[in-house]
């Protein structure tokens, strides 16, 4: 399973990158607002940082925008830089011609298993279901999840299921029991993930027997 950073804080994709596990890089619109920085350059920065697929995205609402602004971006920017396309009509048939020409895209603000199938049919490289906006309707958004990992199960589907919409640890670790492709998650949650009071404890245990084992001269 992949492991994406959603962000677009250099300071935090640099931390968890040294980590080694890090696979890729989503940001949004408002990703980018809250860096305060300018769009092209922090995530030509963030490209430099991870090697794996950083998705920039589109804001155009056409077709023909849509279109015009994937392949500016990836004139721009680095090779790993990934199109991002909204789930709409228009980002569909963006996404069938960026694919034709070779260009990865992961389609977003994905609802429906449904939604889902037609950006896998018009050749997404990933689609994008939020689950933490669906559970903030008072929804399962894991039901999604699920839904489109069964759909994908019948189908000779090479398009990746990347969760988005993260809130918590716990969405990572039924997306794995779900089988799927890739979870995009804050900072926080991977430093949640690898955080548990028995090794902190077991460590500490260790480290004190083991300066027992140096003051008597046994090291
Ligand atoms: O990158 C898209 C997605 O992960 C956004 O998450 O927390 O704004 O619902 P959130």
């Amino acid at each position: 399973m992949e492991f994406f950073l959603d962000t677009a804080d250099v300071d935090e994709i640099r931390e968890i990158a040294a980590w080694g596990i890090l696979d890729g890089v989503t940001t949004n619109p408002s990703l980018i607002k809250k860096s305060g920085r300018d769009f092209k350059e922090v995530v030509r920065e963030i490209a430099g940082i991870c090697s794996g697929p950083i998705s920039a995205e589109v804001t155009a609402m056409d077709t023909e925008g849509m279109i015009a602004q994937g392949l500016a971006l990836k004139a721009d920017l680095p090779d790993n830089v990934i199109i991002k396309i909204p789930c709409t009509a228009e980002g569909l048939a963006a996404t069938k011609v960026l694919n034709e020409k070779g260009i990865d895209t992961n389609v977003t603000l994905v609802f429906s298993a449904a939604q889902a199938l037609m950006a896998a049919k018009a050749g997404a490289t990933y689609v994008s279901p939020f689950i933490g906006r669906i559970d903030d309707t008072g929804h399962d958004g894991m039901n999604l999840i699920a839904e489109i990992m069964e759909v994908w199960a019948s189908y000779d589907i090479t398009t990746k299921v990347l969760a988005a919409s993260i809130r918590h640890p716990t969405h990572v670790l039924q997306c794995i029991q779900l089988g799927a492709h890739t979870a995009t998650m804050p900072a926080k949650i991977f430093r949640q993930l690898m955080k548990h009071p028995l090794t902190d404890k077991g460590l500490e245990g260790f480290l004190k027997d083991w300066a027992a084992v140096e003051a008597a001269g046994n090291a």
